[in-house]
């Protein structure tokens, strides 16, 4: 051993990477999908995106902005002409006045919540997740060595509750916010507007951050939009909101997104998108300007599809005796419970075998995922009712 070895031999070795970073978990629906890859002939209803490529004229629009040479570095928090379709956006559908400082273009809704997560989370402070949840949420809290604590809703005959005494009473001196998903990934649950309001005024008294996920909020079915926090919040409330182009337009490869912050917040934003990214693409927002401006038409027709879609699973998966299930009012999701199912996981990776169709274990999703299944029906009605049919032989 030469000399300098040993020197550093008087130390602990410094580990290749934090901690916390290798031991993030690989997400459990990521390993059901996989085994599409092995498997031929799979419906994959695992991921949640729909199955139509984006329509033609987002598309166009971005390609006419890489050939007029739009591709230099663009304003940190999004061009300009996005924030005016966004703010003409948000006023029609809720009735609110945004000042442009208070948008922030991201690179779709995942970097917009790490963005959050960065802004506010010091390590040892926790964030109350209402759970079942996306997955990718957690890891964004673990990354900043936050705690996630979890809350799970009540699966009810008639659908997925809140109880609000005990998402208050997960709140404690370390909490710095509220994340709610409403529409729910994978419940497809619709925070109703009065327990939005009383998480407002909770939040106010204890001076936590709500971080609303609104991605969903025109995947509803009875409805135009789901109710928003927007709607209710002062300009200066500790309120994020995340939104995405992924869901409503077709667009999840696009990875573009929109985050809603205080107002005030701008100068920090700048800084830590700077940091981050260096701001998005133009090209990419004009497509995204587009789908504003001319999307309503698409969104009309896409929540049809959908509608037709979840009828059509939730009539056949109710006919079969392991299977309950309720319909979901928004999303494209389904939870389903199958009687005398242990491991979610292991069910999942059976039915890939047996069947040939790709469930998402439950479990993936945190407390209150277990026992269930979540299916995406975001697809077409002859391929879903083939899907059934397979499905049938194991779960009837
Ligand atoms: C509840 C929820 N929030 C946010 C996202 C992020 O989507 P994206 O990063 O594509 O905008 C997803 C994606 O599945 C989701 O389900």
């Amino acid at each position: 051993m030469t000399a300098p070895d040993q020197a550093v031999a008087e130390f602990d070795r410094p580990p290749l990477i934090r901690p916390t970073i290798s031991e993030l978990q690989d997400s459990k629906i990521v390993e059901v999908w996989k085994l599409g890859f092995t498997t031929p002939d799979v419906i994959g209803l695992w991921v949640g995106e729909g199955d139509l490529p984006t329509p033609s004229f987002i598309c166009d629009a971005a390609v006419a902005s890489l050939q007029a040479g739009e591709t230099f570095y663009t304003p940190k928090r999004g061009i300009a002409e996005l924030h005016q379709a966004l703010i003409d956006y948000h006023r029609d559908l809720y009735g609110v006045r945004l000042a442009a400082e208070r948008i922030a273009v991201t690179s779709a809704g995942m970097n917009a919540m790490m963005l959050v997560m960065q802004a506010i989370i010091s390590p040892g402070d926790n964030v109350v997740v209402v759970t079942p949840v996306w997955p990718n949420l957690a890891a964004t809290i673990e990354i900043m060595n936050g705690e996630v604590r979890e809350l799970a809703l009540d699966s009810t005959p008639a659908g997925w509750r809140l109880d609000l005494d005990r998402l208050f009473a997960a709140c404690d001196r370390r909490t710095r916010a509220i994340y709610l998903a409403s529409p729910g990934n994978p419940t497809g649950w619709v925070m109703p507007a009065e327990q939005q309001q009383a998480v407002l005024e909770f939040c106010r008294r204890r001076g936590l951050w709500i971080i609303a996920d609104e991605v969903y909020a025109r995947l509803i079915y009875d409805r135009k939009v789901a109710p928003s926090f927007l709607s209710l919040a002062a300009p200066d409330d500790r309120l994020f909101v995340v939104n995405s182009f992924s869901k409503t337009w077709a667009m999840t490869g696009w990875r573009v997104g929109w985050l809603i912050m205080p107002a005030g917040l701008a100068p920090i934003f700048d800084k830590l998108m700077e940091y981050n990214t260096s701001g998005g693409q133009t090209f990419l927002q004009r497509g995204c300007v587009a789908a504003i401006r001319q999307g309503e038409g698409f969104v009309a027709e896409t929540v049809a599809r959908y509608r037709a879609a979840r009828d059509l699973v939730v009539q056949r998966l109710s006919a079969m005796r392991k299977v309950r299930v309720t319909r979901p009012e928004a999303a494209f999701y389904l939870m389903l419970h199958v009687d005398g199912m242990e491991d979610a996981l292991h069910f999942a990776k059976r039915l890939v075998h047996e069947t040939r169709v790709g469930l998402a274990p439950g479990s993936a999703f945190g407390a209150g995922g277990e026992g269930f299944l979540r299916l995406c029906f975001a697809s077409s009605l002859p391929r879903l009712s083939e899907a059934m049919d397979r499905l049938e032989k194991v779960l009837d």
